[in-house]
């Protein structure tokens, strides 16, 4: 078999995407910190057949990767048009433990999409743009995933000041203050086990949610304020913003039907000492959380010392296992 293979990282949104329309279009514009240390590598090994696959998971074979491997395979059939006759080998492994809560969809399917795009340059079929299309890709297996093919942020969903932007690729953005190219995100690893109520369920109950169309129309509203934030290195509007968002992806889930909570007490007590410890101090430090109990604690560079001074010695004991994970804002994925 001929192989190829990709190291693709994690992302954090900043401007949540929840709620979509079929196939994987989303309901509003987002944008997110690409990671670093958060990543998955795949290997795909591949061979003239027809559309046999394995899926390893660190070098043991694990079939329940098997229906979003298949459902990605069929979504991106015009992509990958080869796919049908050949069989392949997937050989995947996360630098973050699997039970650790992170998701790794994102990181996953960006890896295989940039693997499968590889073949297809392999085949000498024509491309355009490697990236988008790979991002185009990534995002019919994951949503979240088409930010992953960029960094150091990435915007995905069409939205009025992003020039370029699309719904069904993800672009990459770099008109920030440097500040932002090196922010730090310590993950902080409240809850270990599988979420109750998984982001695709989530997604399909804001059809028909209440505050649906407001909600929309806040995301666009709420990338404006952020990307001139950003812009002029304006943490404190930069942090208003980011965790105004968390909230609201949470308060959607809250206000569904039915409706459900991610959150667990640890992440509220995190969060009121995060509160509590800027207060106190004026340190630069925000959160956000992701479509589950953990929280992202972001916060520049420059304030390294000092805020995981705070983390380890206030934060850490709320974590499971006291565990937590380094990351910050990095550059793409790489070819392995
Ligand atoms: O890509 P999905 O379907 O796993 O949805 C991700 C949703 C959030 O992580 C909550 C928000 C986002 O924009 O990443």
């Amino acid at each position: 078999m001929k192989e190829t293979a990709w190291k693709s990282p994690s992302n954090i949104a900043l401007i949540k995407y929840w709620g979509k329309y079929d196939v994987q279009i989303p309901a509003n514009p987002s944008i997110s910190f690409t990671l670093s240390t958060a990543a998955t590598s795949t290997r795909l090994k591949y061979a003239k057949g027809k559309g046999a696959i394995k899926v390893f998971l660190n070098d043991t074979e694990t079939p329940s990767f098997m229906p979003k491997i298949q459902s990605f395979l069929e979504r991106t059939d015009n992509l990958f048009p080869f796919a049908q006759e050949m069989d392949f080998e997937v050989h995947t492994s996360n630098s973050f433990p699997h039970s650790s809560g992170i998701a790794s969809s994102a990181s996953g399917m960006s890896a295989l999409a940039l693997c499968m795009m590889s073949i297809k340059k392999d085949l000498g079929l024509s491309i355009d743009d490697f990236f988008q299309e790979a991002s185009n890709a990534s995002r019919l297996g994951s949503g979240s995933g088409s930010r992953s093919v960029y960094g150091p942020l990435a915007a995905w969903g069409k939205h009025a000041e992003i020039e370029g932007s699309h719904d069904e690729f993800a672009v990459p953005f770099v008109d920030v203050a440097d500040v932002f190219k090196t922010f730090q995100d310590t993950i902080l690893l409240i809850d270990k086990g599988e979420k109750t109520v998984s982001s695709s369920l989530g997604h399909g109950l804001m059809t028909g949610h209440p505050y649906a169309s407001s909600r929309f129309a806040q995301a666009h509203e709420n990338q404006s304020k952020l990307l001139t934030a950003m812009l002029d290195a304006d943490l404190e509007r930069f942090g208003a913003i980011v965790e105004s968002e968390a909230l609201t992806l949470h308060g959607m889930m809250m206000t569904s039907m039915p409706y459900f909570i991610l959150m667990k007490p640890n992440t509220l007590e995190v969060i009121n000492r995060i509160w509590a410890f800027r207060e106190a101090t004026k340190n630069p430090v925000y959160f956000t959380l992701d479509a589950g109990a953990n929280v992202h604690v972001l916060y520049p560079e420059s304030h390294k010392e000092v805020i995981m001074r705070f983390i380890d010695t206030e934060l850490r004991t709320f974590c499971k296992d006291s565990s937590y994970l380094c990351d910050h804002v990095g550059s793409g994925p790489i070819q392995l």
